[in-house]
């Protein structure tokens, strides 16, 4: 049957119909809000002023760097919002080659996620697991003398950062720094520890991306030198993306992601189709930023927009959004209602 006895706008006649027979349900319950945890603004925080402290990151409008305090006030308020989870990310004082500060037991991450649970244990604390926030170099590892990063080196320490943060009480760990076999590594290292519950998100098809300046400049961890396009996923590749995506897979992940997520919506599906497993899209802050800027510029509305946006990554086939419009969007969720 075609038209003229085929209309499909008889099912969108009226919001009814179009409730009726909506696919993709944008809900808070999949959203999760990056939070930056800097450990200078909370070291010594004797003081009320200092120990709330939040230093507003300039590419990033509504985002800022947080205090422990802070990040816990804030992961409170994401709470009351409906949203489950939140993504740390720590800011360390001082760094060095090997980015030892990644598994800190005393780091900005591994001190927040305790606090945060002590605050708010139903929320959900997912770390992020690299080691670019705390090397001198920037690089997600250690360097071989000739300047490329070390594969197998560097797991190992990765692997150690993910068991410190499992044993701050993470729910669960993310490794973003794109090493081969760091999944492994870091499952049987957790087993080993007697941290066999903790899940895996695996950033698994992670882009050398355009998209990630704004946050390198709100964690500090531009590299100082090069670029990540030596571990990182060329833009260019979709097989390659879901090969990475089954590795992982195989390797033990529990949930893999895409990242960024809006020029990656065809990988995002078939990374979903082939894993069979929970799907994480990370709406990278080079997107927030570009939605933010349009929409101060009045180019565009940016509620319609995000709502859009987070609305295109579930039907692509995303099961849990990583986004820095989480509260804006469980807010405007929530009065929809
Ligand atoms: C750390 C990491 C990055 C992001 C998440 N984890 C930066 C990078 O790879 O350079 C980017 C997140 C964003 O842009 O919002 N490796």
């Amino acid at each position: 049957m075609s038209f003229p006895s085929t209309r499909l706008r008889r099912l969108r006649a009226s919001a009814a119909l179009r409730g009726l027979v909506r696919e993709t349900e944008l809900r808070a319950g999949q959203l999760v809000l990056p939070l930056f945890v800097s450990e200078e603004l909370s070291a010594g925080a004797s003081g009320a002023a200092q120990s709330s402290a939040r230093v507003p990151v300039a590419t990033m409008p509504g985002v800022s760097r947080l205090s422990i305090d802070a990040a816990v006030a804030e992961a409170g308020e994401a709470a009351g919002l409906g949203i489950p989870a939140v993504l740390l990310f720590g800011i360390p004082a001082e760094k060095d080659e090997q980015g030892s500060g990644a598994w800190d037991a005393e780091g900005a991450v591994q001190l927040a996620t305790q606090a945060i649970k002590s605050a708010h244990p139903e929320l959900l604390v997912i770390t992020d697991v690299c080691l670019c926030e705390y090397t001198t170099h920037g690089h997600c590892g250690v360097l071989e003398p000739d300047g490329t990063v070390s594969n197998d080196a560097t797991v190992e320490l990765l692997a150690r950062a993910a068991v410190s943060h499992a044993r701050a009480g993470a729910d669960i760990v993310a490794p973003s720094d794109m090493m081969d076999g760091r999944v492994g590594a870091i499952r049987e290292e957790l087993d080993g520890e007697g941290l066999g519950d903790v899940p895996i998100l695996a950033y698994s098809a992670k882009f050398a991306s355009a998209f990630y300046g704004p946050f390198r400049d709100a964690a500090g961890s531009t590299p100082a030198f090069g670029d990540r396009r030596a571990y990182q996923m060329d833009p260019a590749n979709g097989r390659e993306a879901v090969r990475e995506a089954m590795l992982d897979v195989q390797e033990g992940a529990d949930m893999v992601m895409v990242k960024p997520a809006l020029a990656y919506g065809d990988l995002i599906r078939a990374i979903k189709e082939a894993a069979g497993l929970p799907v994480a899209a990370y709406n990278v802050s080079g997107e927030y930023a570009m939605v933010k800027a349009a929409a101060a510029a009045g180019h565009i509305d940016e509620r319609a927009a995000v709502l859009e946006i987070l609305t295109s990554l579930g039907r692509a086939g995303a099961d849990v959004i990583i986004t820095y419009h989480a509260k804006d969007a469980a807010q405007w969720l929530a009065e929809q209602k």
